[in-house]
């Protein structure tokens, strides 16, 4: 890969800015990358304690390093405020503020969600680092701007330097299509991506008969990229850059969707990626129509922004049972392993909580969620 002077000089500093850009080398070198390009925005997973534990804490913190670029981060493992609700104890919750502390130190915005798309909207065309399966497959396909999917290792190294190799999605040619999924049926699109991730190679385009809500896009991406190494889909007549390729001669057609998950849910949440304002304005058009409160845990998950700016919604929300929480969510946080099936809406967390948290997994709709959460 070509290297400039300067980055060339970075790369002898001996330093943590040397150990970034080892980093960024060597992934140029295995994709075979051209040289660096700038990037305007790093996001960075692997934020919960509970997936970099005391070794990944302290090299984040041996690196001594600052962000050159913005920076945003994943949820971690607990709200900041109500962790004790959670049920986390009080070691977990030291040791994740201690490395929210590193990461803020270095100069990250500590926004802790895996929808940063919310908070700072990108652009067509312009290059990012983000680490998060669904944040990427968000930027790449909704929004149309350029990212790999980036691990949380690459994304901070990308966030120091301030620039990415440049291979993979960050090319137009790429981003193609090449298999049609002709959609049927009237599916969750959560479930959708969930199925479809698994059962295909390649990047999608889809054609529905109906128009999706950026919501469904949202859901869609989140569960083809938990199943599937997608990083990217079109939508005809609806994202961004469908009709800059041909169309692809194979095809897939689904017509229904099938799933066999059992159990009857301790806990129900919703908010996998972390649920925009609609959605949480939809959570509470659907609560009014029940009197009293949830009879089961409630749990939702979301940003810090959406939180702040729905915070009449969260009230209401709160003062039927449902707890609202930010900075984290089910399957990051430790507090879901205590109990033993979670209903969701999301493919995502259906992918996830099984293998990550070892609970049983239920799956419903956002309706269905709020109807069983009065059952
Ligand atoms: Fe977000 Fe956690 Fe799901 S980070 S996409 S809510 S697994």
């Amino acid at each position: 890969m070509f290297l400039t002077k300067e980055e060339e000089k970075l790369l002898e500093r001996g330093d943590g800015v040397s150990k970034c850009m080892e980093i960024l080398v060597a992934l140029g070198e295995i994709f075979d990358a051209e040289r660096l390009i700038p990037i305007k925005h790093a996001h960075i997973s692997g934020v919960s304690y509970q997936n970099i534990g005391d070794e990944g804490l302290e090299w984040l913190r041996s690196l001594n390093v600052k962000f050159t670029v913005k920076t945003t981060i994943n949820p971690a493992g607990m709200d900041l405020d109500r962790w004790k609700e959670m049920g986390i104890d009080e070691d977990f919750a030291r040791k994740q503020m201690k490395l929210l502390n590193i990461f803020k130190e270095m100069g990250a915005e500590l926004t802790l969600t895996c929808t940063p798309y919310y908070i700072y909207r990108p652009s067509i065309g312009e290059h990012l680092a983000w680490a998060e399966s669904s944040a990427v497959i968000y930027a790449n396909s909704v929004l149309g701007a350029r990212t790999n999917r980036e691990s949380g290792i690459s994304a901070l190294a990308s966030a120091v330097i301030g620039k990415t190799p440049y291979y993979g999605l960050h090319i137009k040619e790429n981003r193609a299509p090449s298999i049609l999924v002709k959609v049927e049926c009237d599916c969750d699109p959560s479930i959708l991506g969930y199925k479809i991730g698994s059962e295909i190679e390649g990047i999608p385009i889809f054609k529905f008969n109906r128009k999706l809500s950026d919501d469904d896009l949202k859901a869609l991406g989140a569960g083809l990229a938990s199943t599937g190494n997608v990083a990217i889909f079109h939508v005809i007549d609806q994202t961004p850059e469908w009709n800059d390729f041909e169309i692809p001669s194979e095809k897939i057609v689904v017509d229904k969707l099938e799933l066999n998950f059992d159990c009857d849910p301790d806990i129900i949440t919703l908010g996998c990626p972390h649920l925009s304002k609609e959605e949480l304005i939809k959570v509470y058009n659907l609560l009014k129509n029940f009197s009293g409160k949830v009879r089961r845990e409630f749990w939702i998950f979301t940003s810090r922004k959406v939180y702040e700016d729905l915070i009449e919604v969260v009230d209401y929300l709160e003062m039927k049972g449902v707890r609202v929480f930010r900075d984290t969510c089910m399957v990051v946080s430790p507090a879901t392993r205590r109990f033993e099936c979670v209903m969701t809406n999301s493919g995502k967390a259906l992918t996830y909580l099984p293998k990550l948290r070892g609970v049983k997994v239920l799956y419903g709709t956002l309706e269905d969620c709020v109807r069983k959460a009065f059952e």
